[in-house]
């Protein structure tokens, strides 16, 4: 989902569109007992998921299932980045082996919460506080999904630490309420299991091959934190320091990851703290893509749902060709698989 701004011939692409090779993904998954796929994020052990339709990337089968789908994005000439993720206390019984309760930073569950259209309300249970002693195996767990990805023909590797899953629920200290132990309390704490996984990440397939993302603005899934400007900072310094490839962080005004908003804060301070290659993401359109890599806010701009929409976006961009319009009833959807490989490229339209 993932391009440079207006400019990229090559394209990073977190988004899979070779439905064949997918169907072949979602066997494996269903083979594995769960549900099968259709988001950008891997799963990074059996206990990570909590989504329906969601791939992993932890067994065998699943690293051989996602060769034919990367390599059919090499074939393009794209650049393949996998999104590697943990849930935490964002899944339910049904996503975990044995039917156990999803682990977290804390022992309180997300709220309930309405669908995006409305209809249905998903609840959460309450998660299990993991100990202290549980993390390196989670730390562990990241490294090997990273190996497995590089053994996929994978380019690289995003680790999500955004948007209310596992490791954000560490950062934030809405979410976060361990009191006693290195993994809560201060700041530097709560950075403590991200930065353990990015550099065991690192450490196993290179830090050139390491993206990370970040949203400490963002709300979702009831991650809150009283100083996201401090956190965004010291996350950003950190990461400056480890030499991850790139920090991917989305902007302060996607309150809701979906609902672009107003705000008085700006990136431009973690972009200052982390100083290597910067992605900013979030209700961008081509014009205020193009003001903020010329304004030196961000080296790069991410789409999201009008990458989704519009499969050849880099072209239409150059051209400056009219946009599909995103379908938001079909975010997510799994049966019809209707909203991801279908919408039309420039050249299928009527002329
Ligand atoms: C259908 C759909 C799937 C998404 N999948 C992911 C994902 O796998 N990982 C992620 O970090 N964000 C995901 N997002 C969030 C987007 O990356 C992005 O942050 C969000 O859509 C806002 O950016 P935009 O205004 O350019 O769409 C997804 C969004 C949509 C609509």
């Amino acid at each position: 989902m993932q391009s440079g701004s207006c400019s990229a011939d090559t394209v990073p692409v977190l988004r899979v569109r070779a439905a064949a090779a997918r169907r072949r993904v979602l066997r494996a998954a269903r083979h594995q007992g769960r549900a099968p796929d259709r988001r950008g994020h891997r799963g990074v052990s059996h206990s990570a998921q909590g989504y329906p339709d969601t791939p992993g990337i932890w067994t065998r089968e699943q690293v051989e299932a996602w060769k034919p789908v990367v390599d059919a994005v090499h074939a393009k000439g794209g650049v393949f980045f996998c999104q590697i993720w943990h849930t935490g206390r964002a899944s339910n019984y049904q996503f975990q082996p044995n039917g156990q309760a999803p682990v977290s930073s804390t022992d309180r569950p997300i709220a309930p919460k309405r669908s995006e259209d409305g209809l249905s309300v998903t609840t959460y249970p309450a998660p299990r506080r993991l100990a202290a002693e549980e993390i390196p195996a989670i730390v562990d767990d990241f490294r090997v999904a990273a190996r497995n990805a590089m053994e996929a023909g994978f380019d690289g590797v995003e680790i999500h630490a955004a948007h209310g899953y596992l490791l954000d629920q560490f950062l934030k200290d809405g979410v976060n309420d361990r009191a006693n132990d290195a993994y809560g309390g201060s700041l530097a704490n709560r950075c403590r299991l991200a930065l353990e996984v990015v550099a065991a990440v690192a450490g196993e397939v290179g830090a050139g091959r390491v993206g990370v993302r970040l949203s400490p603005y963002t709300e979702h899934m009831d991650a809150t934190d009283s100083d996201p400007d401090a956190l965004g900072g010291n996350m950003a310094r950190e990461l400056g320091r480890l030499g991850v490839l790139y920090l991917h962080a989305v902007e302060p005004r996607m309150v809701r990851p979906y609902e672009r908003g107003e705000t008085r804060h700006s990136l431009r301070p973690m972009r200052d703290a982390f100083g290597g290659t910067f992605v900013v993401a979030g209700g961008y359109t081509r014009e205020d893509g193009d003001r903020a890599v010329a304004g030196g806010y961000a080296d790069l701009v991410a789409f999201g749902r009008v990458f989704l929409a519009n499969p050849d976006l880099p072209r239409r961009f150059q051209l400056g060709a009219p946009l599909n319009e995103y379908d938001r009833k079909t975010f997510y959807t799994a049966d019809p698989v209707v909203g991801y490989t279908d919408y039309p490229f420039l050249d299928d339209l009527p002329k």
